[in-house]
């Protein structure tokens, strides 16, 4: 053998080496479908199905590091009589065992059921629905939308009701899982401490995602998913975390890696390192354009942070006028374009913005002196402006905010110039509450009223979502909420119904 052919034999027996071992006769220890299963990204022809193979699901997972194959199968009826799609993947070590498996060439617009089976185990059923075929004329979309559901806070009653909802669709926008212990009145615990590693972020998923209702909600709808601050750390912004940690982006890798390995996302939003590509356009036939955003990973730091920290701090303008420089940006220049971009390219009918965050200003102070939080769309006033100002001009049909974060239910009008008057508004923002999240005293929304009247309602007591029904004509928005989440068995009920009438921005109690 030369010394060529024989550093290259060396060199294909170590890859031979290292590519991952095949488990062809898996025999699980335990059920390895006990994280349920899910699916998202809908489209006309197909969506994302996810599984995660984790028979001990607190611990790593418990398999051993081989891959396994997993089987799947996709029919029009839930007794799978009609298959009409089913194929093979493999469940890699790399990826925790997880599987995504992207299905295509189906019919637009109608339910499925899937299923997976590995050795001997097969899944619970999932039932799913493709989007309606391009531009389609759909008369009615029905989706709720949730976020903020910190495990030890409260039980998953909300999601309990929101499985039986009648619905098209789900949108979760950030806070799937907490990082950090914290709140009053814990119901429950998670194990371990903070995580910073991608085994430890992985835990706190398979914890999150052990709760039944939690998985009987992915398994009633597909789902479309965005991220907040909890997911890594709280009130991290872009490279930066709470406590300045010089480390922090091989922490954001972990946290990334874990995130897109629970969630049904496509092989394209398998993360880079310490970059993901999250944010992406869903479109729902004629009907319903999603933009869903990423108000995390590309935003200028947090404006005037306490002495030693990043994170969110509350500003008061003459004392940190940084937060009124024009060049801020909260979604970074690139994903800002594209979404200009789209907004001003969408023929649907309603426009949702789905993201994080509250966007109408809050001054948080009573009385003639203005304090805003500096980690929401406060803390990045021009660029909410150029947002809504691209709104003005660009007159995508019908744009409604939906957003999360602050655990309290919101709806109000917002315009280019919260501080003028005569200012229009220009889109509509519904703030859900929380899945179970603890939110701020009633009171102090009160209090806050007089300030800040575009904020057409405000009620942080209680818990829930907000299912939202498009049609042609309007938008009707059911604030639902549970009585007491810290009860499994606790009922569900509207607090309030609002209408937003097609072409005219703004909320009309229903
Ligand atoms: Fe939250």
């Amino acid at each position: 053998m030369s010394r060529f052919d024989r550093r290259n034999f060396l060199l294909a027996a170590s890859t031979a080496l290292a590519a991952p071992r095949l488990w062809a006769r898996p025999s699980f220890p335990a059920d390895p479908f006990t994280l349920g299963v899910a699916s998202g990204a809908p489209l006309p022809d197909g969506f994302v199905l996810w599984t995660r193979l984790a028979p001990d699901p607190m611990n790593g997972g418990g398999l051993p590091p081989a891959a396994v194959e997993v089987r799947w199968e996709v029919a029009r009826d839930e007794g799978f009589r009609d298959i009409v799609r089913a194929g093979r993947t493999m469940a890699e070590p790399e990826h925790a065992h997880s599987v995504h498996v992207e299905v295509a060439g189906l019919e637009p617009a109608r339910w499925y059921w899937y299923r997976f089976m590995a050795g001997n185990a097969v899944s619970a059923v999932g039932r799913t629905r493709t989007a309606p075929a391009p531009g389609a004329a759909v008369s009615s979309l029905r989706f709720a939308f949730a976020s903020c559901q910190q495990y030890e806070q409260g039980f998953y009653a909300a999601h309990r009701h929101l499985a039986e909802e009648e619905l098209d669709l789900v949108v979760f926008l950030g806070d799937y899982i907490y990082e950090s212990s914290w709140g009053r009145s814990h119901v429950r615990k998670h194990e371990g401490p903070e995580p910073y590693t991608l085994a430890q972020y992985r835990n706190r998923y398979a914890r999150y995602k052990s709760d039944a209702d939690l998985q009987r909600c992915h398994a009633a709808f597909p789902w479309l998913v965005t991220w907040d601050d909890h997911e890594v750390d709280n009130d991290y912004a872009n490279d930066r975390s709470e406590d300045l940690d010089p480390e922090f982006l091989v922490r954001r890798a972990a946290a990334y890696q874990a995130y897109w390995e629970h969630m049904p996302l496509r092989r394209s939003a398998l993360p880079v390192g310490p970059r993901m590509q999250l944010y992406d356009r869903h479109d729902f036939g004629g009907l319903a354009r999603f933009h869903v955003l990423d108000g995390r990973q590309y935003r200028d730091h947090q404006v005037c942070p306490r002495y030693g920290r990043g994170g969110s701090n509350v500003v008061s303008d003459p004392l940190c006028p940084s937060r009124l420089e024009p060049e801020r940006s909260l979604l970074g220049s690139e994903q800002e374009n594209w979404l200009h971009a789209g907004l001003s390219a969408s023929r649907a009918r309603w426009n949702i913005v789905a993201q994080q965050l509250l966007m109408a200003q809050v001054d948080r102070k009573p009385g003639p002196e203005r304090q805003f939080w500096s980690d929401g769309w406060d803390g990045y006033p021009a660029a909410r402006a150029r947002l809504l100002r691209a709104i003005a001009e660009r007159k995508p049909s019908n744009p409604l905010v939906i957003g999360g974060d602050v655990h309290f239910n919101c709806v109000a009008d917002l315009k280019v110039d919260f501080d003028n008057p005569d200012d229009a508004a220009v889109a509509t923002e519904f703030c859900g509450t929380s899945i179970s999240s603890q939110g701020p005293p009633q009171t102090r929304l009160n209090a806050l009223r007089s300030e800040n009247p575009y904020v057409r309602f405000a009620h942080s007591e209680k818990r829930g979502y907000v299912v939202m029904e498009l049609s042609e004509r309007r938008c009707l928005a059911q604030l639902r909420v549970i009585d007491n989440e810290k009860e499994a068995s606790t009922p569900v009920s509207t607090l309030a119904a609002f209408i937003v009438e097609n072409g005219r921005a703004g909320a009309e109690a229903a």
